[in-house]
């Protein structure tokens, strides 16, 4: 089976080839692949040393799958470029997310959306991931009605560069900014761009994502969306208004029962989700779960992940996993 990294060098594609192997793919034919820049650099893949190609060399080997996380611009022009040479490509960017006809999927929710012929799918984003896998167990048994969400985002979702921004910071050096202002000691109330409505388009995507991935569009969703310095994974404060009542016992058994959920939520023995304990995990923790009783059928809920994992790299594989399974490919 041959498997093309389209984005091998940066962040989330060093997460990927660590997950890949975790997984067991690390006797596949593999191709990394990256901008011009990088071209001939070498990145380490199972213990051994690999020679990064271009996209175009990428595409010319025909791979089976072909994961990305590159950026909207490169899957824009090259996704269809591998669909047409038979690759199923696995999206990490948001480009396809709100496309009609591409599924968006998180494989423990809706790997049924995707058919046969599919060959781009779309892997959702960091924020969403790690909060629909929560509230989908939920929202089966007791229907969402509303969502209020605010978001604690980690700098690793902005890339290397807003990581080395915050170290750089830190050790008190001069750098190169991701950010328009200092994230060290700081919070920004801004992840993505600005619309003109006056939300971020990670503010959006929280809304679009979750009522595409749950399949219904009459859940009301509105989102703040904060960038920390942290590095370990992003954090949400949740507000779940259901149609249905709820038990609170039962809404912990439903959790604990969902597949890459792990419930920590002993408050008396301060016992909750933090991004620094859910650094490397794939699962997705949950906290701090007590109902609202300032409205009816209302929860509050404390979810954290890591995003570079479940959040991205492991749900791309995850996705490729469940298709190797249900196309009958052998490796
Ligand atoms: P490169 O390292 O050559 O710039 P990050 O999210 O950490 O910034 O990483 C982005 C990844 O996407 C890098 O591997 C980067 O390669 C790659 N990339 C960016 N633009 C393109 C492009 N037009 N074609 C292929 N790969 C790209």
């Amino acid at each position: 089976m041959k498997i093309a990294l389209v984005g091998a060098t940066g962040l989330v594609g060093g997460v990927m080839r660590k997950v890949l192997e975790e997984r067991g793919f690390q006797n596949c034919d593999f191709i990394p692949a990256a901008s011009e820049r990088s071209v001939g650099k070498e990145v380490e893949f199972g213990g051994r040393n690999y020679r990064v190609v271009s996209v175009a060399d990428a595409i010319a080997q025909k791979p089976d799958f072909a994961i990305f996380s590159a950026g909207g611009a490169a899957s824009l022009q090259y996704a269809p470029q591998f669909a047409a040479v038979g690759t199923t490509v696995i999206d990490n960017s948001s480009a396809w997310r709100s496309d009609k006809d591409i599924p968006l999927v998180v494989p423990e929710i809706n790997i049924d959306a995707i058919q046969d012929a599919d060959r781009i799918i779309a892997n959702p984003n960091c924020s969403t991931i790690q909060m629909v896998l929560a509230l989908a167990p939920l929202h089966w048994e007791y229907t969402l009605r509303r969502l209020v969400i605010s978001t604690y985002q980690s700098v690793t979702g902005t890339g290397m560069k807003a990581v080395n921004q915050l170290y750089a910071e830190r050790a008190g050096q001069p750098c190169e900014k991701a950010y328009p202002y200092e994230i060290d000691l700081n919070v920004l109330p801004h992840g993505g761009n600005f619309e003109p409505d006056g939300y971020t388009t990670e503010e959006i995507k929280l809304v679009n994502e979750t009522r595409k991935i749950l399949g219904n569009n009459n859940i009301r969703i509105t989102a703040t969306v904060a960038r920390v310095p942290s590095v370990g994974g992003h954090s949400e404060a949740v507000n779940a208004e259901f149609e249905r009542d709820f038990d609170l016992d039962k809404v912990r058994q439903l959790l604990s029962e969902m597949p890459g959920i792990i419930v920590q939520d002993t408050p008396e023995k301060n016992i909750y989700p933090m991004p620094r304990y859910a650094k490397d995990r794939d699962e997705v923790f949950v906290g701090r779960i007590r109902r609202d009783f300032s409205n009816p059928n209302t929860l509050n809920l404390w979810i954290v992940a890591d995003n570079l994992r479940k959040g991205a790299a492991t749900n791309a594989i995850q996705i490729m996993q469940k298709l190797i399974e249900k196309r009958g490919i052998t490796m």
